[in-house]
C-alpha cells in the first residue's frame, strides 16, 4: 500500500520534469496578484483574475513547454468563459494541475521582521479536497531574508519543520510536494553570502525531510539560484551563477530527488532563462528545470494590460517565454533569440 502510493508519486514527479518542459507558477495569492495588476493599472477583481488566468491556461500549444501549473485556491475552482473548469482545460492538454497550499506568512515572533510560513492547521483536509478537485502536486514556500543577523537559526528551523510536515502530508494525500525554501534576493549581500545561507537552509530542510520520512523520488525541490543581492555592487554572469548553484546543489541535494525546478525570485525574464541555460550546459544528477512565476508572466501582463483585445498578443508572449525556457532546460538557448522583450 505504502509502496503503491510512493510509486504513483514518483510517476507524477517524473511527469512534471520531462526533458524540455517546466512548470508555470500562477499561484499568486489575491494580494500578490493585486500588486502585479496595480503595476499595469488593472483593477483586481475575481473576474479580472479569472480572465487573466484563462488567457494563460488557454494559450495554444503551451503544453509543448509546460508540464504543470500551480494555482491558487480561487483559481483551481474557476472556469473559462465557456464553462469548462480550468482543471479540465489543463488536463485536456496533458498539463498537471497543482495547488499552493501554504497560508502565507506571519511574523516569526511579535516584532520580528523574519517570517514564518503558516497553514498546517487543517492541511490534511484541504489536501484531500484539492486531490478531489484534480490537483496532483502541491507547493509550500518558506522565505528567508539575508542581512548581517538574518536568517536566525530559529527562522530556519521552524520554517524547515513546517516544510517537512507539509511534504509528508502531501505525499500521504497523493500529491507530489514541491518544497520551496526561498532565500530572497533583497539586499546587498554577495554571492558567497547567498551560497552560505542557502547551504544552511537546504541542509536543515533535508534533515527535516529525512526525519519525516519523505519519499525523495516523489518530491521536487524549488530553490533559489545562488546570486548576489539585488542591490549588491557586483554583478555576475550566468556561468558564475550556474557554477556556484550547481556546486551547492551537488553537496546538499540527495540524488534520489528527481528534479530541481528553480524559482525566478525577481531576476528579469531574460536573466532567469540565461541562468537556467548555463546550468544545463552540462548534465546534472537531477533534471534542472523551471517553476517560474514572474519570469514567465512579466511580459505577458504588460502585453495584456487588462484588455481582451490584447489577449492573443499576450498569449504569444507567454508561448515565446515558455519556449525559450524550454530551450534553456536542454542548454540550447541563446540570448540572441530574444526578439520580444
Ligand atoms: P517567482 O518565479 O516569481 O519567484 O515565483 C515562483 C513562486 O512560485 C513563488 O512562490
Amino acid at each position: 500500500m505504502e509502496e503503491d502510493n510512493n510509486t504513483k508519486l514518483a510517476k507524477i514527479a517524473q511527469s512534471l520534469i520531462p526533458i524540455g518542459k517546466g512548470i508555470l507558477a500562477a499561484d499568486e495569492s489575491t494580494s500578490t496578484i493585486t500588486k502585479r495588476f496595480e503595476l499595469i493599472g488593472v483593477p483586481s477583481t475575481e473576474e479580472t483574475r479569472r480572465q487573466y488566468r484563462q488567457l494563460l491556461f488557454t494559450t495554444p500549444e503551451i503544453e509543448k513547454y509546460i508540464s504543470g501549473v500551480i494555482m491558487y485556491d480561487e483559481t483551481i475552482r474557476q472556469k473559462s468563459d465557456n464553462g469548462e473548469s480550468f482543471v479540465s482545460i489543463l488536463q485536456n492538454k496533458g498539463i498537471i494541475p497543482g495547488i499552493k497550499v501554504d497560508g502565507g506568512t506571519t511574523p516569526l515572533r511579535v516584532g520580528s521582521s523574519e517570517l514564518l510560513t503558516i497553514g498546517l492547521e487543517g492541511l490534511p483536509e484541504r489536501l484531500a479536497s484539492y486531490y478531489e478537485l484534480g490537483a496532483r502536486f502541491a507547493k509550500w514556500r518558506a522565505v528567508f531574508t539575508i542581512s548581517d543577523e538574518f536568517p536566525t537559526s530559529e527562522c530556519i528551523e521552524k520554517n524547515s519543520q513546517a516544510l517537512a510536515l507539509y511534504a509528508i502530508q502531501s505525499q500521504q494525500a497523493g500529491l507530489v510536494p514541491i518544497v520551496e525554501p526561498e532565500v530572497m534576493m533583497e539586499g546587498s549581500h554577495s554571492q558567497e553570502r547567498c551560497y552560505e545561507v542557502t547551504n544552511q537552509v537546504l541542509l536543515q530542510v533535508f534533515k527535516d525531510l529525512e526525519v519525516q520520512k519523505v519519499s525523495y523520488p516523489g518530491m521536487l525541490l524549488k530553490p533559489n539560484m545562488i546570486v548576489p543581492g539585488k542591490s549588491a555592487a557586483m554583478a555576475i554572469n550566468p556561468y558564475q551563477t550556474a557554477q556556484k548553484t550547481r556546486a551547492l546543489l551537488e553537496t546538499v541535494v540527495p540524488k534520489e530527488v528527481p528534479g530541481i525546478v528553480f524559482l525566478s525570485g525577481g531576476m528579469t525574464p531574460v536573466q532567469a532563462t540565461e541562468n537556467l541555460n548555463a546550468m544545463n550546459k552540462e548534465r546534472a544528477l537531477w533534471q534542472l528545470s523551471f517553476s517560474y512565476g514572474r519570469a514567465l508572466q512579466e511580459p505577458v501582463l504588460k502585453a495584456w494590460n487588462g484588455s481582451r483585445g490584447n489577449e492573443s498578443t499576450a498569449q504569444e508572449m507567454f508561448l515565446e517565454r515558455a519556449r525559450l525556457n524550454s530551450l534553456a532546460v536542454v542548454g540550447k538557448y541563446d540570448s540572441k533569440m530574444e526578439t520580444m522583450s
